[in-house]
């Protein structure tokens, strides 16, 4: 079984192309139906393009209304046949009858240990305000921003000389290992929510050499090839 899911970004795409390139490699039962960037000249965009993957942009001004964009953006993710969608860098909210229509089955990144630090510049803030501990977090997507059960987290260590942008370097390697991660556990199945919750189900998958991006905490283990 592969799971059909359309990526949404408005930026350059680090994140899908991590995605990409595990999907290439084998190592998510996945295929990528369309990146659709409400940004035409998002990185992510010409990523997509260069991977034969069918780019759309959506700019916002084409639209009346929110409400006509909203539509605009489930008939495209719908209309390309996903089943299910991934958030990378997508810096809009999505609407009510976007989430209802696939409820349950959004990820998206956050570059914080959510609860704390929800919203934008985040990693700015969590330099600013001293935290010595950063990292970054998957979550399914509900109507609340930055609100969904967590997948997965990664944790690494900030310190007095960060800033936003180098602590947001730091969360961005770790952001490229767990987000593919997470996109192969709910394309293989493996993700159950219950309640504020979700459930990995077990599998015999080896951990991950995780030398490459120690020190660090990476909660549920990474598995071998991610
Ligand atoms: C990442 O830091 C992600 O967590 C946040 O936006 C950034 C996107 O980077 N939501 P990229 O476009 O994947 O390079």
């Amino acid at each position: 079984m592969t799971l059909p899911l359309a990526i949404l970004a408005s930026g350059g795409g680090s994140n899908l192309q991590a995605i990409i390139d595990r999907i290439e490699e084998g190592k998510i039962a996945a295929r990528i139906t369309a990146v659709v960037s409400n940004k035409p000249q998002a990185r992510a965009l010409s990523r997509a393009r260069a991977h034969g993957i069918p780019a759309i942009a959506l700019p916002q001004d084409d639209y009346p209304d929110r409400a006509a964009y909203d539509a605009a953006l489930l008939a495209a993710v719908q209309d390309s046949g996903a089943q299910a969608v991934v958030l990378a860098g997508y810096l809009r909210l999505l609407a009510p009858p976007f989430i209802a229509a696939f409820k349950n089955r959004i990820l998206n990144i956050h570059p914080a240990l959510l609860p704390s630090f929800p919203g934008l510049r985040v990693q700015a803030a969590a330099a600013a305000y001293g935290v010595t501990i950063a990292g970054a977090t998957v979550h399914f997507v509900d109507e609340e921003m930055d609100n969904g059960p967590i997948v997965i987290q990664a944790a690494v260590p900030a310190g007095p000389d960060d800033d936003g942008e180098s602590l947001a370097a730091r969360i961005l390697t770790l952001e490229h290992r767990i987000y593919p991660q997470a996109v192969a556990w709910l394309a293989a199945g493996r993700l159950a929510i219950a309640g504020r919750k979700t459930r990995l189900a077990p599998s015999s998958l080896p951990p991950a050499d995780l030398a490459l991006v120690s020190p660090c905490l990476v909660n549920p283990m990474l598995e071998e090839g991610f």
